[in-house]
């Protein structure tokens, strides 16, 4: 039998066909381990009864257990039996999209009203993300985005693979633990006029780290000047202060100001649904024309990534929100955890000072949201690790949201062995 080699087109006898090409893939190396998932992997393998995760910024209660919110119960206990697992549109659900659009623009605001904002459901806060860094290269092709320093290792990566050029910032500064604020004002007038600013709206991650209302005024008046676009990242909405409406204020004071801001949502952490991927993102444009047209491209986007996001998460968000009663249960949830972190973060710092350390730990409570940012270096975290088996980024963030009233005394205990001697 005659058989016809594919590689060289020869013809060649059966039996007698010699491949030129032994493997597909041997030049592929593996990939470095993720910063942060890669802990949790690690923290997964360690057999130690003693082991702590303050690695992931995923919220656990006081006995370390991941949380199922009250008012996500009672909506899945709605759906069940009434779902029907038809695609959602491309754009995702629009009763979703269009109450995530109240949290973070105000729920009389005029933009929705006057339908000036294009907003598509994404996969949660990174699919935001992702989705814009993707229509930025589209349509602004030669930008760059500027990323603060520092900043979640992932948006690095986002912006990378969307082929946008990165550029930095300054936002913190290691001596003070807290914001660079005149370093930041300088970068921003001396980005080249009309530059993509990414911000995170509250809660930084991983610093803690936020700008207060009146330096927020001082930032959106500088974009105002120079015409530069900000793309916020809002993650943690309700996590830094308890109240979503509060934590939108940097938001609200660039509307005001009359931006046209891009936003970035998330319901992983503020409602727990972190493994259902639901977000929004959403684009402020000049008039509603504008905005069905960007609308279209967004999902003229997402149609070959994914074609259209995932029912059921969104399904719970509206049903949370679309309900008064339930709204309230879940603004009262949110409110318990954030509550929890902040109890925490007293806990750890008072337990160091307890333990005589002789640093300063001022920063633990003065930093907001689900992270601490401790100052502790890459290698005085791997001592924790090994030594102590407590898991975290070796950039020194601690997730407050790992810490509880069991582990808090021995996490501090650790921590004050390998920093008493820096
Ligand atoms: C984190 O920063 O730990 C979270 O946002 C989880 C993640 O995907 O990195």
């Amino acid at each position: 039998m005659l058989l016809r080699n594919a590689c060289a087109g020869r013809i060649v006898k059966s039996g007698a066909v010699r491949s030129l090409s032994t493997s597909w893939w041997k030049h592929v190396e593996p990939a470095p381990k993720d910063p942060i998932l890669g802990v949790t992997e690690a923290f997964l393998a360690d057999p130690s009864p003693e082991k702590v995760n303050v690695g992931v910024g995923a919220y656990r209660d006081d006995n370390g257990k991941p949380v199922v919110l009250e008012c996500v119960r009672e909506a899945e206990r709605r759906i069940a039996g009434n779902l029907n697992m038809e695609y959602l549109p491309m754009g995702g659900s629009v009763n979703m999209v269009e109450e995530t659009l109240k949290l973070a623009y105000g729920e009389n605001s005029d933009l929705i009203k006057e339908k000036r904002i294009a907003a598509v459901q994404a996969l949660s806060g990174t699919g935001a993300c992702r989705l814009f860094a993707d229509f930025q290269k589209r349509f602004s092709p030669h930008s760059q985005i500027y990323i603060p320093v520092p900043t979640w290792a992932n948006h690095h990566n986002i912006w990378r693979d969307a082929h946008v050029p990165q550029n930095t910032f300054h936002y913190y500064h290691p001596e003070s633990r807290g914001l660079d604020f005149a370093s930041m004002m300088e970068d921003i007038k001396s980005a080249p006029n009309g530059s993509f600013f990414l911000l995170h709206a509250c809660a930084h991650n991983p610093t803690g780290v936020d700008p207060t209302e009146e330096q927020w005024r001082e930032i959106s008046h500088q974009f105002k000047v120079k015409g530069h676009f900000a793309f916020f990242d809002m993650a943690y909405q309700g996590f830094a202060s308890g109240d979503p409406e509060r934590d939108a204020k940097s938001i609200r004071i660039f509307l005001e100001d009359g931006h046209l801001i891009g936003c970035a949502q998330s319901y992983a952490k503020n409602m727990g649904l972190y493994g259902q991927r639901v977000g929004c993102l959403s684009v402020v444009c000049d008039n509603e024309k504008q905005a069905v047209a960007v609308k279209s491209q967004l999902q003229q986007l997402a149609r070959p990534m994914y074609s259209n996001p995932p029912v059921h998460g969104a399904l719970v968000v509206s049903i949370i929100l679309g309900d008064p009663e339930l709204k309230k249960l879940w603004l009262k949830e949110v409110k318990g955890m954030a509550d929890r972190i902040i109890g925490m973060r007293s806990a750890l710092k008072e337990n160091l000072e307890k333990l005589g350390s002789p640093l300063s730990w001022e920063h633990i409570t003065k930093q907001i949201g689900m992270f601490c940012y401790s100052g502790m270096t890459p290698e005085q975290v791997d001592r924790l690790t090994k030594e102590f088996h407590i898991y975290m980024t070796r950039n020194g963030r601690i997730s407050m949201a790992g810490v509880t009233t069991g582990n808090v005394g021995y996490l501090a205990n650790a921590i004050h062995e390998v920093t008493k001697s820096a």
